[in-house]
């Protein structure tokens, strides 16, 4: 996740990007970089924050328009080189989004004489506009104008983006357009600013003009023209914004947890964008550090994490066991750092940390790589310490989290998680590419399926008031479900105050069984697959104790009504997949529960987003 801003008015360009680069920071802040048009275009970039590139602009940068970005890295490291704005002669461009298929078109750019400086996906995005501007990257006799060079350019883009553009020779003109990343038009008096949500202009203006995917907008003086796709005008609605500061930075929800759940259908797409092949059921990680054959002779797999990274990896035991035939341990970095292990053979460790900066996991993992493993970490945050002391780093691409709560940050674990232990059971001939097609083609409509949870929420907000003044609750769930009812259990408790517990179906009988009244919440993860009808069984015996039901199920399943008080559903998916969904189902009813009871949703009594300590 990135931010863009963009400026075209009366007043100094550098200070008003600078200040609204900082309202953006909260969607990265690896390194930032603004572009001022004058006479021509001046350029600066630095890494770290918005503040570090404050510290480097010169006095009194003339120009009155000017593009900025913030970055957090998803293609090259965070240094000054690929932060944004990327140039290519004198066209500048600004992106925030994904292109997938910026390999395939670097290779035809380099071929027709392009050199490019950075490792970034968008500096293609500056080399196609300037072929289409001049026709080749020796020439400077221009070919065309810089709004028919966007619009001859945005058809070969794949994947998703929000551009701001200019060009040198268009002094007064900036171009912006997008597809699947936010855009917004702020119309003040005598400007216009462009950006990736409205908090980086709601200061100057409130006036603002959503632009959808595949619109372009020509933006110059005081005023901005709308196209679509085919070059047509488009008249556009202006709305008023309402919000407040504070309300714009959760875009408009009321806390940053709620706005993080619904962030998932974005966020989990990122991540899996341009990983895979579904046409071959072949997953492509650049980042991983390990040839075929290591992967072939690997042993073991030894996962340490802490909270609800932890629960990820117990998904990840169950997939690169099932999935890879690997046989895989999940260990607390608290347990690990000071246990015995046993590591032998070709063991590879998998430090999971969504900040990169939890000491339990950090000092795990220094332990198993003094033993020789070698070592991955799957984290969100570029450049934290863990980035640093492993040999391989696979991103997850969930933006910042602010809410204390994990929601984004845990889906995007589970998802980088799939993309590893399927690539690890292609390599090792334990799944046919057929098989790994299907997943494949599962997993892309996972963002959709999302999105239909979060359509329907409504159910679940209700079925959380409902059971609101419980004073327990309990979670089970079987197999690939059974660390996702220990994740619904952290969630509650977490954020709602509830004594929650999650238990494995089969281990109710072993005493929790005692503890259920019929006044305690059983939430059954009973998604379909091969644990169903176990699972319906385990229902049985809770009803038989009269305890209240509520089973998270497939939306076809018509048999569990029959048996619980309460069905939340999730829609058709591959069985692997569904853990994912059952997820976001168990962080909405958390949310509305916290939200009845009054709690501090986003930060929790006594909790910490981070633990750096001990
Ligand atoms: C804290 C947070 C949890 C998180 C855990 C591990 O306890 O409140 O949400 O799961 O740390 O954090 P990590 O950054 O290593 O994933």
């Amino acid at each position: 996740m990135c931010g863009i801003i963009g400026y075209v008015g009366e007043k100094p360009a550098a200070p008003i990007l600078i200040d609204s680069l900082k309202k953006l920071e909260y969607r990265g802040y690896d390194s930032a970089g603004i572009c001022i048009l004058n006479d021509s275009l001046k350029t600066y970039k630095t890494t770290g924050k918005i503040a570090d590139l404050e510290s480097i602009l010169p006095e009194g940068i003339e120009g009155t328009i000017g593009i900025g970005h913030t970055r957090w890295a998803t293609h090259g490291k965070p240094n000054t080189i690929n932060s944004h704005p990327h140039l290519s002669g004198d066209v500048a461009v600004v992106h925030n989004g994904i292109i997938e298929n910026y390999l395939r078109l670097k290779e035809k750019l380099i071929g027709d004489g392009y050199t490019f400086k950075s490792d970034t996906d968008t500096e293609v995005i500056a080399h196609l506009l300037h072929s289409h501007l001049y026709g080749g990257s020796d020439s400077q006799s221009k070919k065309c104008d810089l709004m028919t060079a966007v619009q001859k350019t945005l058809p070969s883009l794949e994947g998703s983006y929000a551009i701001a553009v200019l060009c040198g020779s268009e002094p007064g003109l900036m171009v912006v357009a997008r597809k699947d990343s936010p855009l917004v038009i702020g119309i003040g008096n005598g400007e216009i600013f462009a950006a990736s949500d409205v908090t980086a202009f709601l200061k100057h203006t409130k006036d603002v003009v959503f632009v959808d995917d595949n619109e372009v907008a020509s933006i110059r003086g005081g005023s901005v023209e709308f196209f679509d796709a085919d070059g047509n005008p488009v008249t556009k609605e202006t709305t008023k914004i309402e919000w407040d500061i504070e309300a714009a930075e959760k875009a408009g929800y009321e806390h940053f947890m709620l706005k993080e759940i619904h962030e998932q259908a974005s966020s989990v797409h990122d991540t899996f964008a341009g990983k895979i092949s579904e046409m071959e059921g072949t997953i492509i990680l650049d980042e991983l550090n390990m040839s075929d054959e290591q992967i072939r002779h690997m042993t073991r797999i030894e996962i340490i994490a802490c909270g609800t990274s932890w629960n990820a990896g117990l998904v990840g035991k169950y997939l690169f066991e099932q999935l890879a035939g690997i046989h895989t341990d999940v260990d607390t970095g608290s347990e690990f750092r000071y246990g015995y292990p046993v590591v032998c053979g070709e063991v590879l460790t998998i430090a999971i940390t969504q900040s990169g900066e939890t000491a339990d996991t950090l000092a795990a993992v220094r332990g198993a790589r003094s033993y020789g493993c070698q070592a991955i970490a799957i984290t969100n945050v570029v450049g934290s310490t863990i980035t640093r002391e492993i040999d391989s780093v696979l991103y997850t691409r969930a933006g910042p989290e602010i809410g204390v709560a994990a929601t984004k940050s845990f889906t995007t674990q589970l998802i980088t998680l799939y993309l590893l232990a399927l690539k690890f059971a292609r390599i090792r001939g334990k799944i046919s590419a057929e098989d790994s097609k299907n997943l494949l083609v599962a997993l892309k409509k996972i963002p959709a399926d999302i999105q239909k949870i979060l359509n329907k929420k409504a159910v679940i907000q209700e079925c959380a008031r409902q059971f609101a003044d419980a004073e327990d609750y309990f979670f089970i769930g079987r197999h690939l479900n059974y660390p996702i009812a220990l994740e619904g259990a952290l969630k509650l408790k977490e954020i709602s105050y509830i004594h929650a517990e999650g238990y494995a179906a089969g281990e109710l009988k072993h005493g929790p069984l005692a503890l259920l009244t019929d006044k305690t919440p059983v939430v059954a993860i009973a998604t379909k697959g091969h644990t169903y009808d176990k699972m319906l069984s385990n229902i049985k015996e809770v009803k038989a104790r009269d305890a209240i039901v509520i089973a998270v199920a497939n939306k076809d399943d018509t048999e569990i009504e029959k048996y619980v008080d309460v069905v939340l559903r999730i829609p058709e998916t591959h069985d692997l997949l569904s853990p994912i969904l059952s997820s976001v189902v168990l962080q909405l009813l958390a949310y509305y529960t916290a939200l009845e009871r009054g709690c501090s949703i986003d930060k929790p009594r006594n909790l910490a987003k981070s633990v750096t300590v001990e």
